[in-house]
């Protein structure tokens, strides 16, 4: 039967793939109350200058502004719930026997919604290490409401979020298992991403020319949008659950 809409056409081809690779942005976390980057006004660089906070410049310049600003960001994420968006994600894993989840987001609402295998691509928040040695930190929850990042208790310098900052390279191991995905996959599914930020904003292009069918997930259209085979317009909390109620009937 021919797919009448575009989500059908998606969950059609989604049904049939065996391999599906899912590229997360800050927007599928947008409708739990995490504030996307790159949103006017509301991004959190409308507000705050990146280079002066998520960079090793700024952290040397000011170690206590970009430590306090980052708790205050692990607060908002530990007060966030994740979204029917990220849940009907977690419930594409369980239904599709090879599923790679590549999340750009520091945040953990993937794992809250029941993911079981999740590659942060930049970092995750709420994990900590030393900014010199790289020796992991386990943060004590004082620790989160003081001033100043705490010291490595191994070379005394000091601790920060594990996080991917500008100008930084990405986790090798991840960079290395996005890509493979990328280029073996039969679908790409990104949800929630400008498709600016390089080089993860490359991993549609790999997975496209691989031959792989690539669906994008967005309410405004994006670079990623323009190269996508299917665009489905619309907030993944809403479009992610009716991707999923079309695809399981399809299911053997
Ligand atoms: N559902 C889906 N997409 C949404 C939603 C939503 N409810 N709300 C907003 N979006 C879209 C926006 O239209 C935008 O295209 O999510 C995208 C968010 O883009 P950015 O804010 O640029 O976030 P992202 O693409 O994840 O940024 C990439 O940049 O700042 C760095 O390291 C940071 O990982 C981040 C990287």
């Amino acid at each position: 039967m021919i797919p009448t809409t575009p989500i059908r056409q998606a969950a059609q081809a989604l049904a049939q793939a065996h391999h599906i690779v899912c590229l997360t942005g800050a927007g599928v976390s947008a409708e739990s109350g995490v504030a996307p980057f790159r949103a006017a006004q509301t991004g959190l660089w409308s507000k705050f200058y990146p280079q002066r906070l998520a960079s090793q410049e700024g952290f040397a310049d000011d170690p206590g502004l970009v430590w306090r600003w980052y708790m205050e960001r692990l607060r908002t994420v530990e007060a966030a719930a994740p979204n029917p968006g990220h849940r009907a994600l977690a419930q594409l894993e369980t239904l599709k026997p090879a599923f790679t989840l590549v999340t750009q987001n520091v945040d953990n609402l993937h794992e809250r919604a029941g993911s079981r295998q999740v590659y942060h691509i930049h970092g995750r928040i709420n994990h900590f290490r030393c900014n010199y040695c790289r020796a992991e930190y386990p943060l004590q929850a004082h620790e989160q409401t003081q001033e100043q990042p705490p010291i490595c208790p191994h070379c005394s310098e000091l601790v920060r979020p594990d996080v991917v900052w500008f100008g930084e390279s990405l986790p090798v191991d991840v960079v290395d298992i996005a890509w493979r995905a990328a280029e073996s996959c039969e679908i790409m599914l990104v949800v929630g991403t400008s498709g600016v930020v390089y080089p993860v904003a490359q991993l549609p292009s790999v997975a496209k020319r691989a031959g792989a069918l690539v669906i994008d997930v967005n309410p405004q259209c994006t670079p990623v949008s323009e190269m996508a085979d299917i665009f489905l317009q619309g907030a993944g909390g809403v479009v992610l659950p009716q991707l999923l109620e079309a695809l399981s009937p399809t299911l053997p």
